[in-house]
């Protein structure tokens, strides 16, 4: 089976590494050469540390390699493919132009996916040819170490489009879950912007620091939630206390309904993020990539770390 992955800036090299290591054959496109480069030193890279991990073998990565292509031509990499994986900038009226296009030069039966972190699938589908065939597969960064796998249904999406979709998931390796609405930021952003929105709350309130949040999320909330997910949790804390703490603390939770000041003053600086070198923390030389490499080591931990609980489980 031949799959396309188009955009190669943070997320497509990614998928495209994740597919051809299942054995699959991967055409990788963007526009620009240089980027086309970087994607491939970035797949060796996490090849390399997969390795290390145990996650993969040196032959297994070498044979991955043999089945990747790249291109900058758009219409060969989506000849032939079956399955096409969009990963081009969250920009609703590109997309819709994209997936137009896409659709002409695909293969009328390819199912064509977009990996946007929550834009309307049913409004991107407008645009093609056959939006029963368009779907929403999107994954979370970096999509080498992470498992789930959340796949969107618009409104014209078929019942086959989405099995097959989350067959080819399986099938990669990956954890397949249904969103059978399509709606805003479907699972993942609705509860990441819920979190999100609060902590750049509680920092432009003077609640705690960014520095504070992090870590209070990291060894808190997220390791625990690791270990149960929400609703599991107010199960064990017993229904009636959570609906006493609820009853105080939603009417103080912040109802913003556009991005924080305190975020947009940050950007009007020119602070947008590690790869700028200052975001909410500042990066000095080397950060960027030593945070991406902490990042990455402790997903492998815990990756593990989870795998292992489980399988000792059945
Ligand atoms: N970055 C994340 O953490 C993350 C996580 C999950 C999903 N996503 C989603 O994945 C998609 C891609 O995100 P990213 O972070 O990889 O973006 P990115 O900006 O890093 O990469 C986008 C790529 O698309 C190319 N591109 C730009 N315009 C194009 C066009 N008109 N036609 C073809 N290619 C074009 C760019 O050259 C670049 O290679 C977005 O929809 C985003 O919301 C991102």
């Amino acid at each position: 089976m031949r799959v396309a992955v188009i955009g190669a800036g943070i997320m497509g090299p990614g998928i495209a590494e994740v597919c051809t290591e299942a054995g699959l054959e991967v055409v990788l496109q963007s526009r620009s050469r240089d980027n086309l480069d970087a994607a491939l030193d970035r797949i060796r890279k996490n090849q390399r540390d997969l390795v290390a991990a145990g996650l993969l073998t040196e032959a297994a990565a070498t044979g991955a390699l043999t089945r990747l292509r790249l291109t900058q031509d758009l219409a060969e990499a989506v000849t032939g493919a079956a399955f096409v994986s969009e990963n081009i900038p969250e920009d609703l009226a590109l997309k819709q132009a994209f997936i137009r296009n896409l659709s002409r030069l695909a293969r009328p039966d390819a199912i064509l996916a977009s990996n946007t972190s929550g834009l309307s699938i049913s409004a991107i589908a407008a645009s093609a040819d056959r939006p029963e065939r368009v779907v929403g597969f999107h994954w979370l960064n970096p999509p080498h170490l992470t498992l789930p796998v959340e796949i969107t249904r618009g409104a014209k999406t078929s019942e086959e489009t989405m099995r097959a979709t989350v067959t080819l998931a399986q099938r990669i390796g990956r954890r397949p879950f249904r969103v059978e609405r399509d709606t805003p930021g479907f699972l993942w952003n609705r509860l990441q912007m819920a979190l999100v929105r609060e902590a750049v709350h509680i920092v432009e309130q003077g609640v705690a620091t960014p520095e504070d949040v992090d870590e209070a999320m990291r060894w808190g909330l997220a390791l625990r939630w690791t270990a149960v997910g929400p609703f599991q949790i107010m199960d064990l804390a017993g229904l009636t206390t959570f609906r006493a703490v609820a009853s105080y603390v939603y009417p103080d939770l912040s109802s913003a309904s556009k991005p924080h000041a305190l975020l947009e003053d940050l950007i009007a600086r020119g602070h947008t993020g590690a790869r700028a070198g200052k975001g909410f923390h500042e990066y000095g030389p080397g950060a960027h990539e030593a945070l991406i490499r902490a990042r990455d080591a402790r997903l492998i931990a815990l990756r593990r770390a989870m795998t292992e609980e489980e399988a000792g489980e059945a």
